[in-house]
């Protein structure tokens, strides 16, 4: 850092050194002219011992004059940064006083150094906080912001007030309070208006020291949309599981309370309850694992996976694991995929999750004796969705095809609804949460990919799976 030259070491630059030799002679020169006026001296000795006078003075104040410049022009040269100049005077006094402005200097140098490096820490701290804080003056402006509260309100935020800024009457009550000095601090929860449309927590503190500068407040703000958010999923997730779990542990009650009574020595019944019981018992268990899967992937859906998935392993493997159950509907599993298919962003094991959800719902929903095909293509983009963000850039698209009876358009947009079953599905009693296709549209929305459904008389029903080749 450089200092600028500070005012009070600028010396009078006129003294010039005859001048002081000549005022320092003068009360000589006024004795000698009264002397002489009055014959004590004669005119040629009175000249000659003024001379005398003058010659001493010179001899004697010309080292001292020297040294006084040459001390001006290390404290000038100093002031202007040139620390490492040497100082060597020979009169004792002048050199302490260098040694002395020196010291002084480099006090003062590292003493502003200091307080630079811990202006620039602590507004990097509060650059890295990932909340918003705001400094405001009596008056209500906005004299300083960190990042995360620029990113927030924009960056002119500094260029007006905090009215302007958050306009909720609440909140605007609050900070008058702090700054009329009703009260220290303040803590409120309120709704910023639009543009920002969010539910924030602010607390509003008054600076505890009398400061020099302008700033009178500090305002700290926690956007709680986020937790809301997960509350209320989490509200959701416990009503819908309770009301899911009811029915079949009220058919389990009910066939145990016939066992203990009316069927009691039956035979034949028990072992029928039995079995409907493990059934259903199992059931709940899928719905328990289902759900518990469902929320997991609901809480990672704002950290963005990073690691990478290799999209033909995963298939290769849903399609091994689900051989048999396709077997038994007499069905057949056709992969089309490029011989070389190259590795994506992408969470391995939910990606292997929702190519099994898609795969098991082809083989049990599809017409038996028919073919399930899986085919993977490159894609240039991924179709737009108008609930959530699609990633940009090159993707690959995975459309698992079964044969079946068309699928009504207004059905089709509700299959991704959670415990949403077709009526001819559990007509015909087939088993199922109805959570598999929730969770799969979870997976594809953390993964910034699509997802589309078509049906027709001829073809059946496809999905088709977008995913970015890498997540930008
Ligand atoms: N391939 C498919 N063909 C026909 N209907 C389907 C298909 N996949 C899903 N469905 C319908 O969508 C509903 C929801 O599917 P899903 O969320 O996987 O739940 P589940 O399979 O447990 O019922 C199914 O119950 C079924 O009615
Ligand atoms: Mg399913």
């Amino acid at each position: 850092m450089k200092l600028k030259k500070p005012k009070m070491l600028e010396i009078e630059k006129n003294s010039k050194f005859s001048e002081r030799v000549l005022v320092l002679s003068a009360p000589a020169a006024v004795v000698f002219t009264m002397l002489t006026m009055f014959d004590f001296l004669s005119p040629l000795s009175a000249v000659l011992s003024y001379l005398a006078i003058v010659i001493f003075n010179l001899i004697f104040l010309s080292p001292l004059t020297l040294e006084l410049q040459r001390l001006k022009t290390y404290i000038n040269n100093l002031s202007e940064g040139d620390y490492n100049q040497a100082v060597k005077l020979s009169d004792n006094e002048a050199q302490e006083i260098a040694e002395a402005v020196r010291s002084l200097h480099y006090f003062f140098v590292a003493k502003i150094d200091a307080l630079e490096a811990k202006a620039m820490s602590d507004t990097a701290v509060l650059d890295t906080l990932p909340d918003p804080i705001i400094m405001i003056d009596r008056s209500g402006n906005v004299l300083g912001a960190n990042h995360a509260a620029s990113l927030l309100f924009g960056t002119h935020i500094t260029e007006q007030t905090i009215e302007k800024t958050i306009s909720s009457q609440t909140f605007i009550e609050a900070v008058r309070k702090v700054l009329k000095e009703e009260s220290e601090s303040e803590s409120l929860v309120f709704s910023a208006p639009a543009p920002i449309s969010k539910k924030l927590y602010t607390h509003i503190k008054k600076l505890p020291w009398l400061s020099k500068g302008r700033a009178m407040a500090v305002i700290s703000l926690y956007d709680l949309t986020k937790a809301l958010k997960i509350e209320k999923m989490q509200s959701d997730f416990v009503a819908n599981a309770s009301h899911e779990l009811r029915t079949p542990l009220s058919v389990i009650s009910g066939f145990i309370e016939t066992l203990q009574t009316s069927a009691k020595d039956d035979e034949t019944a028990r072992e029928q309850f039995l079995s409907i019981m493990a059934e259903q018992a199992s059931f709940m268990s899928a719905l328990i694992e289902n759900l518990l899967s469902l929320s997991k992937i609901e809480m990672s859906q704002d950290t963005p996976p990073t690691t990478k998935a290799d999209l033909s392993k995963v298939i290769v493997e849903v399609v091994d694991a689900l051989a048999f159950k396709a077997k038994s509907r007499d069905m057949q599993i056709v992969v089309e995929k490029p011989k070389r298919l190259s590795k994506i962003v992408a969470d391995e094991s939910q990606i292997k999750q929702l190519i099994q959800n898609l795969t098991d719902n082809a083989i049990k929903y599809g017409l038996s004796q028919s073919e399930i095909k899986i085919s993977v293509k490159p894609a240039d983009k991924i179709p737009p969705s108008k609930s959530f963000n699609v990633a940009e850039g090159k993707a690959v698209a995975v459309s698992i095809n079964n044969k079946g009876p068309k699928i009504s358009p207004q059905d089709l947009a509700r299959l991704t609804e959670r415990f949403y079953r077709l009526q001819e599905h559990k007509d015909l009693g087939i088993k199922g949460t109805g959570l598999g296709l929730s969770i799969a549209k979870q997976i594809i929305m953390r993964h910034k990919g699509n997802l589309t459904v078509s049906s027709n008389t001829a073809n059946g029903i496809t999905f088709t799976v977008y995913l970015p080749v890498e997540l930008k």
